[in-house]
């Protein structure tokens, strides 16, 4: 059936008007309509319609030119939710599904932005090699957690007396992370790990979707642990953000999974911010449990450097970490595995010889100057 485009390319649509002549065996009269260009689409690849060992599984290289090859390709083609594309060029019959276009009942246009779905990552639910025991200081975090242990072995048991969501704050590199890992780690239970800021996609909705599909998948493998790491990227108090129309979306749809309503069993949500002053307080509240990291003693800045330098590759020569630990008050675990100890390493590979005081002192020192110079204001 012939379709002949006439195209009014719009700023943001392509506006078209189809003339479609229907079959003339059935005595139709031709019937004219506007077509409008989409303004999105999301494609899931959906493989072919048959089987064969020779298959190849196309991925997309370059988002954007697969964009123009796409629509090029499926120019004018009508894209309906649930409805498939072929490839008809490098891949011909390869199919991709269309699962959500925006607006709706618009046909594929030369400005629709077109998106192709990642393949599931299956790391994501990998579970990790940390215990609480590699997790220096942190008790009361560590016993808090103990709620969350129990209830992920027998999540039936606890019933409406669940842990749902926990609420973990602190300063960057005190161990959130590490012991939300731990958990996944000793319980068994998988652990779906998303990053705040990895919802704040390009489109509206995107977010809010992706929250729907995190929170679906963890009931297919539930009991399950869902971490939302830099939780203040998308929930920061109304006060302090931008308000984006997208972002707020995303915060609704996170409060309704973390409320619950959709009734799923056996999700533990944990959430991980530095900044919980600034967290929107409606989302502040639905943390049934805020446990606070704190920054080591300086005991415990000792073991951390005695359990890391253990393990690192070059020796260490007439060094006391003791002193180091002295020296290192309001450092972090991060600090002192990464600025101290590492950066030492580096330096005395560089020097060709053993780690020296010297080189920690050195970068004890830099990592002062760099990171912790008070804000200028204090001083003025
Ligand atoms: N309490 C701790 N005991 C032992 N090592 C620690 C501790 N805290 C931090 N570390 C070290 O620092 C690294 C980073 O810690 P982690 O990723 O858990 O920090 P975080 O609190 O999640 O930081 P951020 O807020 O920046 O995400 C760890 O991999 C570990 O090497
Ligand atoms: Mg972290």
């Amino acid at each position: 059936m012939p379709i002949h485009l006439t195209i009014n390319t719009g700023k943001i649509y392509a506006v078209r008007s189809i003339q479609k002549s229907q079959s003339k065996a059935q005595g139709a009269k031709p019937e004219k309509r506007k077509a409008i260009g989409a303004r999105f689409v999301l494609l899931r690849p959906a493989g072919y319609p048959l089987k064969s060992v020779f298959q190849e599984h196309p991925v997309v290289s370059d988002s954007k030119l697969f964009e123009r090859y796409a629509q090029e390709q499926w120019y004018g083609e009508k894209l309906l939710s649930g409805s498939y594309l072929f490839d008809s060029r490098l891949y011909p019959d390869f199919a991709f599904q269309v699962v959500k276009v925006y607006p709706r009942h618009s046909v594929m246009g030369s400005q629709t932005t077109i998106k192709v779905e990642a393949k599931e990552e299956p790391k994501k639910t990998v579970v990790y090699d940390v215990s609480f025991d590699d997790v220096i200081g942190q008790e009361t975090a560590k016993r808090k957690v103990k709620i969350v242990k129990r209830f992920l072995a027998d999540p039936e048991k606890f019933g409406r007396w669940a842990p749902r969501n926990i609420l973990f704050y602190g300063l960057s590199g005190t161990g959130k992370t590490m012991i939300a890992k731990a958990l996944s780690a000793e319980t068994g239970v998988p652990m779906l790990a998303v990053k705040s800021t990895s919802l704040i996609g390009e489109f509206v909705g995107e977010g809010a979707r992706q929250i729907h599909s995190l929170y679906e998948k963890a009931a297919e493998s539930a009991p399950c642990i869902i971490f939302i790491d830099e939780l203040d990227a998308i929930a920061l108090d109304r006060r302090y953000q931008d308000l984006r129309g997208d972002v707020s979306e995303i915060v609704n749809s996170l409060l309704t999974e973390m409320d619950g309503i959709s009734n799923r069993k056996g999700i533990c949500t944990i959430a991980a911010t530095n900044q919980i002053e600034f967290l929107d307080a409606s989302v502040r509240s639905r943390f049934e449990e805020e446990i606070e990291f704190k920054l080591p003693s300086q005991e415990e800045r000792l073991i951390i450097l005695e359990k890391n330098a253990a393990t690192m590759p070059v020796a260490m020569q007439n060094v006391s970490l003791k002193e180091v630990a002295r020296q290192t008050e309001g450092f972090s675990g991060r600090d002192l595995v990464e600025k101290v100890l590492k950066a030492a390493l580096h330096h005395a590979i560089m020097d060709d010889c053993n780690i020296t005081q010297r080189h920690l002192e050195e970068t004890i020192a830099r990592a002062r100057k760099e990171y912790r110079q008070p804000p200028k204001e204090m001083f003025s």
